[in-house]
């Protein structure tokens, strides 16, 4: 019998359902499917209103899953597990896709999984690259979260750092705002950037020679004193937004190459809403030449999806793991496998 799960995302501004098939078991699953309905309804506020991305979920999820089952040319009596993004995020957002897959897969009496969104994004690039196993570092970078973990096994996580503040995608939306540009901010700053000039500002690299930990709060206050002190913001503009891009992809990539000598890893894997930057995945590429392959999946895959979802929960439902009746949403939800590790500073510090 063919494999056939299905996805539902709705943790924050995208509704999102996939389908992963696998035409004889054991097989890595395919792609059959995957549709995202970005919520437009936020844009007029700068950013996501919660309560509104609830209910815009809950008017789009039932057609949204409806379209992903006709993509793939499948009907729902050929789907054999759920599953859904429990945690973390928003908790309104999150219980819609929750209820609505427990629901669907209580009445058709199939299994369900609750996945964590981070494990999703961890994924995101295995269901391109059906090849991808760890051993491998990972830099998991979105609007909500920067981790940098360690990944010796599938499920099996080794957080090496993350941030003390802001996470990185934040940074950018904060700092889109200053500058007066749209939401999303990541996107925009980077458009931008390319015609900015890198030497008219230079902000701060907050601890960039200090070990695996992030921090972004304050380079955000630097670029808000530049943007104060600017006599003319339409032409200073892209250079802040080169110089601020800047700063964040040189820490991003310096902690990440430390992470690759501090743990001798071959391979790094870029995931979440940032690593949609196309700077940012080549300044990785270049700076691990010779260190390390570099493995990022496609921009649609990299942003908030259900196809991500449906892998993550593929393998754990492979491996026999089941959620029952009883899940709920869970803003706060912790990865599971977590494990924090104190790599000793001199290994850090001094690679060999
Ligand atoms: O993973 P994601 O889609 O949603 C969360 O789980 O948070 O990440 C969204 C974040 C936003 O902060 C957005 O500004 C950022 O990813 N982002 C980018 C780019 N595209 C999206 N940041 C920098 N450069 C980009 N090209
Ligand atoms: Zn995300």
């Amino acid at each position: 019998m063919a494999d056939v799960v299905l996805g539902i995302e709705t943790s924050c501004d995208e509704t999102s359902a996939a389908l992963l098939v696998s035409d004889r078991p054991g097989r890595a699953p395919e792609l059959a499917s995957l549709v995202i309905l970005s919520q437009d309804v936020h844009r007029v506020f700068g950013g996501v209103v919660p309560e509104l991305a609830s209910r815009a979920h809950l008017a789009a999820l039932p057609a949204i899953v409806q379209r992903a089952l006709a993509e793939a040319g499948l009907g729902w009596s050929a789907v054999d597990a759920v599953a859904v993004t429990q945690g973390p995020g928003l908790v309104g957002a999150l219980l819609v896709g929750v209820v609505y897959a427990k629901a669907l897969a209580y009445a058709g009496d199939r299994a369900l999984i609750g996945v964590h969104h981070m494990e999703g994004h961890l994924f995101a690039p295995a269901v391109e690259h059906p090849d991808l196993a760890p051993p491998f570092v990972a830099l998991l970078v979105s609007g909500g979260h920067t981790l940098l973990l360690d990944v010796p096994a599938w499920g099996s996580y080794r957080l090496l750092g993350s941030t003390r503040d802001d996470a990185a995608g934040e940074a950018f939306d904060k700092v889109a705002t200053l500058l007066g540009l749209g939401y999303p901010g990541g996107p925009e700053i980077e458009r931008l950037a390319a015609t900015g000039d890198p030497a008219r500002f230079t902000f701060p690299r907050p601890m960039l020679d200090d070990g695996l930990e992030f921090s972004f709060s304050g380079l955000k206050t630097a670029v808000l004193y530049a943007v104060r002190a600017s006599a003319d913001l339409n032409r200073d503009r892209p250079h802040i937004a080169r110089a601020f891009q800047d700063a964040v992809l040189d820490v991003l990539v310096t902690k990440l190459e430390r992470a690759v000598r501090a743990t001798g890893r071959h391979t790094a894997v870029l995931g979440g809403g940032v690593a949609c930057s196309r700077t940012l995945t080549g300044r990785a590429a270049e700076r691990l030449a010779g260190l390390a392959r570099v493995v990022v999946a496609s921009p649609r895959l990299n942003a908030d999806n259900a196809a991500m979802i449906a892998r993550a929960g593929w393998h754990r439902l492979a491996l026999g793991e089941r959620s029952d009746w009883t899940i709920d949403a869970r803003a706060d939800l912790p990865l599971p496998g977590l494990d924090p590790v104190v790599i000793p500073p001199s290994t850090i510090r001094n690679p060999q």
